[in-house]
């Protein structure tokens, strides 16, 4: 198959691009030095590829993708980075992984509670480095490992997502390292092998965690590639032109809100001006006074924000050139956690 074939809008990988982030990552990070994210890319497949590259250990976001993980035999170290108070999600979730290993990120005694109760063993103490999101005061982690072991859970470490870094770009590697201060007191606290953390965006500034939680490096985006680093973007929707104003001078594709996600900015299109997206349209201007396209002219948008885009798409189509190489189903989707 070749890409003209491939029905639109639809997600296209530039296969190489790809094959040379995780190359760069992987000669970076090696093995279990990184826990790459499922999330940003949800699929099995591209895990996959992954585990080839010498990763075995594994972030996931929501039970589902833990059980998708270890369903297709990926279950060797996942670890969800996440709280989730759904005992009954977190039992299936237990219960249809057996052989695999399983850790759960927790920040307080109810986090605790749910993942004892639903027959998790293995935890780790999340806590707060500067992102408003989940994890406990530093201060409080100790407490909290003391609360884990006395139900019985074992605790393995801790982390920390300094995810308001990601974008840094004034004195980077001390702000990192400032957040990471914090977390290495709370480890010192908490005790364990494991010091989890990091992504894409300090990739490199992060030296401090023993395993780096990047996934968005893979496939990349329109917003990550506004950072100096050797990522490059391999994730694309193709789009067919569906409609040209040659009097006022715009264009439309079948490709909008509803194929891909604009909470990073608005996609872009190489050579074009971006307008607006709505639902199912996107409109566009060729810039400095270039060309308008034709109805029925195939072209790419690069979308602001990889994870909550591929959430959106059922397949993945790997490219090499203008070859459609491979298909990786988007299959780490939904929430619903079935017992396998
Ligand atoms: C807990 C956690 N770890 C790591 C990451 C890093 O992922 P990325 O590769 O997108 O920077 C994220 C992203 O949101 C996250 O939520």
């Amino acid at each position: 198959m070749r890409i003209h074939d491939l029905p639109t809008p639809c997600l296209v990988v530039d296969g190489p691009t790809f094959e040379a982030n995780v190359a760069t990552m992987s000669a970076h990070r090696p093995g279990r030095a990184l826990r790459p994210h499922v999330k940003a890319f949800k699929a099995t497949a591209l895990a996959r590829q992954l585990h080839t590259a010498g990763h075995d250990a594994f972030c996931c976001a929501t039970p589902a993708e833990v059980v998708g993980m270890a369903a297709v035999g990926l279950g060797a170290d996942l670890l969800l980075a996440n709280e989730v108070l759904d005992v009954r999600r977190l039992h299936t979730m237990v219960a249809s992984s057996l052989g695999s290993r399983i850790t759960v990120a927790v920040d307080s005694v109810d986090s605790i509670a749910a993942a004892s109760s639903a027959g998790v063993q293995e935890v780790l103490i999340d806590v707060e480095v500067g992102l408003p999101r989940c994890g406990c005061p530093v201060d409080d982690a100790g407490r909290l490992a003391d609360e884990a072991r006395a139900v019985g859970l074992e605790v393995r470490g801790v982390m920390g997502y300094e995810g308001h870094l990601m974008m840094e770009t004034d004195d980077k590697a001390a702000r990192v390292e400032a957040a990471m201060a914090g977390l290495l007191a709370a480890h010192a606290a908490v005790g364990g092998d494991v010091v989890s953390g990091g992504g894409t965006g300090t990739w490199d500034t992060n030296t401090w965690v023993t395993e780096l939680q990047a996934g968005s490096y893979t496939l990349m985006d329109a917003d990550y590639a506004r950072l100096d680093s050797p990522f490059r973007p391999a994730l694309d929707l193709l789009a067919t032109v569906i409609s040209v104003n040659r009097a006022k001078g715009w264009a439309v594709v079948d490709a909008g809100l509803k194929a891909l996600a604009t909470d990073h900015g608005p996609p872009t299109i190489d050579g074009a001006t971006v307008w607006f997206c709505s639902d199912e349209h996107t409109t566009f201007a060729p810039a400095d006074g270039g060309e308008l396209p034709a109805v029925g002219d195939r072209i790419t948008l690069r979308p602001g924000h990889v994870d909550p885009t591929v959430a959106l798409h059922d397949r993945l189509h790997v490219l090499h050139g203008e070859e459609v190489v491979d298909t990786w189903d988007v299959d780490l989707r939904g929430w619903d956690v079935r017992r396998v």
